[in-house]
């Protein structure tokens, strides 16, 4: 297992490329199981994530693979309807196969995810909504077992707005008979650019990125060549690094469009920001002001984002309530930004972050992929040395982030443990 070695307390400064977004392209790569033969899927980010669900689709039968962020899967030997244990519990989003093999193969037996570091994340809607569409579901010994002789489209009312929920739920709509109408649907960009992709196959797809889609079933769908939108966390944590080293940098080939709750509470937060149509550029300021904040569902501020802006409050001027609504347990960094000198106090979903003027390095252990990318952000900004440990969650979702922040002017090293 490696870790980062970070010495910080430098401006960055230069322009950084994004990636394409992990959370667009692992639904889009699942997809490809609705059509039958050959689809390619360009900008796909090159990340353990990617890895865990291409592994996922060949043990299902089909054949993938990936060169220079081109991801190609051919279905014509997909067979295969159960996802075991061992590759689901590497990644929670592998549960998105559920609705696709109901679809394609009438029956699903689908790994049951945990829970994780940041919460219970149940799958209920993802199964209620699957039922209403008249597939008989069962957990039995860990797993959802899903059988359907056809899929009918119905009305979906989900209780919370979903992301991988409403995902999975189109892919089921998009071959089911009749109209599905999904009710208090997640808006978030993914959404709209798994609708796209779907449309694209031949699927008629409505509404995504509003809370209501209506999807008219069709009875087949063909396989296509597209590219993954850019993803608009990593654009948020390089936001984030610029306003807290005081630095200045231009993000390329990214969406601002996806980022507006992130980049209003950066420029509340004093960063002047400059909109492009595919870029950004950020400079940090001289004084941070704070600045307080609640995560929400698309377009509120994203919860894949507060750790990144707790540390930006940490060497704020004042005091901020930064309010974590989505996940019940996401506050799991706070301890280890405390190693590093912050003054935070968590009571319940509210966390109260004292600003200091300096951090100061110190070791620390990652504990979920969104609190490691606040620990680097941390340790970048941190006078002395800052190792980060179990680095491991920072390659679920963040590809060569050490190398971008040293093209950047940042000293940070990977090194085996
Ligand atoms: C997705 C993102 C993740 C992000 C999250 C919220 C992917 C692969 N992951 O996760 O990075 O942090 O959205 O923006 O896209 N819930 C239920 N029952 C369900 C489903 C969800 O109660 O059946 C609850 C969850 O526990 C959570 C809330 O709904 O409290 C939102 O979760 P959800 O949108 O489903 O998150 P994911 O899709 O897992």
């Amino acid at each position: 297992m490696d870790k980062m070695r970070i010495t910080g307390g430098k401006p960055l400064n230069g322009t950084v490329k994004i990636s394409g977004s992990k959370n667009a392209a692992l639904p889009i790569l699942v997809s490809s199981l609705l059509a039958d033969g050959v689809s390619t899927y360009h900008n796909v980010p090159n990340l353990m994530d990617i890895a865990s669900i291409l592994r996922l689709l060949e043990h299902l039968g089909a054949e993938c693979r990936m060169e220079d962020h081109v991801v190609t899967i051919d279905t014509t030997g997909f067979s295969n309807h159960e996802a075991p244990y061992e590759l689901v519990r590497k990644m929670r989003a592998s549960v998105l196969v559920l609705c696709p093999l109901v679809a394609r193969m009438k029956k699903a037996r689908v790994s049951l995810p945990g829970g994780c570091a940041i919460g219970a994340r149940p799958v209920n809607l993802h199964i209620k909504g699957l039922h209403r569409m008249g597939a008989q579901v069962e957990l039995n010994h860990g797993y959802i077992e899903a059988t359907a002789k056809k899929l009918t489209g119905n009305e979906i009312f989900l209780d919370l707005p979903t992301v991988t929920g409403t995902e999975n739920l189109m892919m089921a709509a998009v071959l089911a008979e009749g109209v599905t109408i999904i009710r208090n649907a997640a808006r978030e960009p993914e959404i709209i650019a798994l609708a796209d992709t779907l449309n694209q196959m031949g699927g008629n797809v409505q509404g995504a990125g509003t809370s209501v889609i209506t999807v008219h079933g069709v009875s087949s769908l063909n396989p296509i060549t597209t590219r993954i939108i850019a993803d608009r966390i990593e654009t948020g944590t390089f936001i984030a690094a610029a306003a807290l080293t005081r630095g200045n940098i231009t993000l390329t080939e990214c969406t601002p469009q996806h980022l507006s709750a992130v980049i209003h509470k950066a420029q509340l937060a004093g960063a002047q920001i400059e909109l492009g149509n595919d870029s950004v550029t950020v400079k940090g300021p001289e004084t941070i002001k704070s600045v307080d904040v609640k995560t929400l569902p698309y377009p509120g501020f994203p919860t894949d984002m507060q750790a990144q802006f707790m540390v930006l409050m940490s060497l704020a001027s004042g005091l901020s309530i930064i309010s974590e609504t989505v996940f019940e347990n996401r506050f799991i960094h706070v301890s280890e930004l405390r190693r590093l000198g912050a003054d935070v106090v968590v009571s319940g979903n509210a966390a109260m972050i004292k600003g200091v003027p300096k951090l100061s390095g110190a070791p620390v252990m990652a504990t979920d992929l969104r609190a490691s990318a606040s620990l680097i952000l941390a340790g970048l900004a941190a006078e002395g040395v800052t190792e980060v440990h179990r680095v491991y969650h920072l390659d679920r979702g963040y590809e060569k982030i050490e190398k971008k922040f040293a093209e950047i002017g940042a000293q940070i090293e990977r090194v085996p443990e």
